[in-house]
């Protein structure tokens, strides 16, 4: 069985309809892709997914849409104005952008602070050229990743906003709205799903990298004093992860330990137990929607790379042709950073009563990329069999759900076949096709991850049953027609 390149993995989506490069027909938009017709009902089926197994299914979270473009105190007060940098150089010779310690990573050199004295001494140390055309590059310098724009018609600096590049910062200024109008109760959580914004320096490799992406955010709000008080526990402290802590990664140790979450907190590894329980869920959901076990790890941020706002972080990476272990999702423990300068910044008083004790509650938020799970998803699901070309989606995840096919162009099997078409549409993402041998119809469907084909032949015209075949094993099953959407819907359900 072999598994797909990035490469081949950007052809499948922009050649069957999963992703196009934004704009391209006037010559592209660097970091923008469009979902097209497959990839927004895959991307539908992940947030449905996300949302009922993280919202719907829970009684402690709730769930909120906040605005795009946001109040620029939003910002001040969250700190990302000031700290929510990359560090860029130029090409004195030909102005080409580059991230700094991309332009290092790239060359292999392992970058121990994000700096920009440690970079600026980097680029010196290993004489790093212009990677387009050998120019000498600028001095490093900070570059703000916010993108801004003006609200109505005035450009002054009192109409400026920002798109916003985190969902998370809506949930805190709501933090009061919600919490009163819901009623709720430490601890609780809230929950978003929405498009953020990064101007990223150097957009790159497909969708992992891009300037528009959707996120996935949950900030669950604790009682500081009630950090290991975590009755959900039982659900998750038998899971076992592979972790790389900061430790081992500062005594240049690459290789993970595997450990149980409960092994992992009882050894202080994790520091807090709601913290490691979100690792737990995160884990239990990535492997709901069908990503490989092996190819998850867990790596604890360093002290020199953690975000302003984090006590303690670890991103589940995930590993992908080309490109290695790579982030999906980040899990914080953001304390009362947050919430304490809102409280600052807006006057406003955000403490809440837990027994009859006012707190600032701290946080632990798990934050996913839509893109990021999808590319995984793509990556460890295309595969060759026996010279086939499978996407091997669960069928609950699959775009389209099954192919139907008249056997042969003949009216008779055609009508048949489009009758069950119209008797599945009503349920189901179902296509008709009719153009081709049988196997080449097959063959296309396999490609795009359609669980299902449902053949309309001979046999069916004299008793009423159809063949089903399963896209994975070629393995065909005989349904009769009245059973037919009983029977398929477990298996859809997988
Ligand atoms: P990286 O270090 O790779 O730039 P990050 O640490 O900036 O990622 P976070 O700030 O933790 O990422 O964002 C939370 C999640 O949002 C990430 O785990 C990722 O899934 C997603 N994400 C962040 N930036 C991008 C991007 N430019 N393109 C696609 N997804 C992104
Ligand atoms: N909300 C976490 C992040 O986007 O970085």
């Amino acid at each position: 069985m072999k598994t797909a390149t990035l490469e081949e993995i950007t052809n499948l989506c922009i050649r069957r309809g999963f992703f196009f490069p934004s704009g391209k027909i006037y010559g592209g938009l660097s970091g923008f892709y469009d979902y097209g017709p497959l990839g927004v009902e895959l991307r539908n089926e992940i947030l449905n997914s996300w949302w009922n197994f993280f919202v719907r299914n829970r009684e402690d979270i709730v769930g909120i849409h906040g605005s795009i473009l946001t109040h620029p105190k939003t910002w001040e007060a969250s700190g990302h104005t000031e700290s929510f940098i990359d560090i860029i150089v130029k090409c004195t010779r030909c102005s080409s952008e580059f991230r700094a310690d991309h332009l290092l990573e790239d060359k292999g050199i392992k970058i121990t602070e994000l700096t920009i004295e440690n970079l600026r001494n980097l680029i010196k140390k290993h004489n790093i050229k212009c990677p387009i055309c050998k120019g000498e590059l600028s001095d490093p310098e900070p570059f703000n990743l916010m993108f801004q724009t003006y609200v109505g018609p005035k450009k002054t600096k009192a109409n400026i906003a920002y798109l916003r590049p985190e969902t998370a910062q809506l949930i805190f200024t709501n933090f009061k709205n919600i919490y009163i109008s819901m009623r709720l109760k430490l601890p609780f959580g809230v929950a978003q799903i929405g498009k953020a914004f990064r101007n990223e320096i150097s957009p790159r490799n497909f969708l992992f990298r891009v300037r528009e992406f959707e996120q996935m955010e949950i900030e669950y709000f604790v009682n500081p004093h009630k950090l290991n008080d975590c009755p959900l526990f039982n659900e998750v402290k038998d899971t076992k992860i592979n972790l790389l802590t900061a430790k081992l990664q500062e005594n240049s140790v690459e290789k993970t330990i595997e450990i149980t979450i409960e092994d992992a907190y009882e050894k202080g590894l994790i520091t807090t137990k709601w913290h490691a329980y979100w690792i737990g869920k995160s884990i239990e959901w990535m492997l709901k929607i069908g990503l490989d076990a092996t190819k998850i790890r867990v790596r604890e941020h360093m002290k020199n790379e953690l975000a302003h706002y984090a006590i303690q972080t670890f991103d589940i990476e995930y590993y992908f042709p080309d490109m290695g272990w790579k982030e999906i999702e980040g899990i914080s423990n953001r304390g009362d950073y947050d919430l304490s300068r809102h409280q600052k910044f807006s006057g406003k008083d955000l403490t809440i009563l837990d027994n009859d004790k006012k707190v600032i509650p701290y946080v632990i938020e798990p934050s996913f990329g839509l893109e990021r799970i999808i590319l995984a998803l793509l990556t460890s699901s295309y595969r060759e069999i026996d010279n086939r070309k499978v996407l091997s989606l669960k069928p609950f995840i699959a775009p389209i759900k099954a192919g139907v096919y008249p056997l042969i162009k003949k009216p008779e099997f055609i009508e048949k076949a489009r009758e069950v078409y119209y008797l599945l549409r009503e349920k189901i993402n179902v296509f008709y096709d009719e153009s081709g041998s049988i196997g080449k119809r097959y063959a296309r469907a396999d490609e795009i991850g359609v669980p299902l084909g449902i053949t309309i032949d001979g046999e069916t015209l004299e008793n009423n049953t159809v063949t089903v075949r399963f896209r994975d094993t070629k393995q065909q099953i005989r349904i009769k027609l009245d059973n037919l959407w009983e029977d398929i819907k477990k298996i859809l359900e997988e």
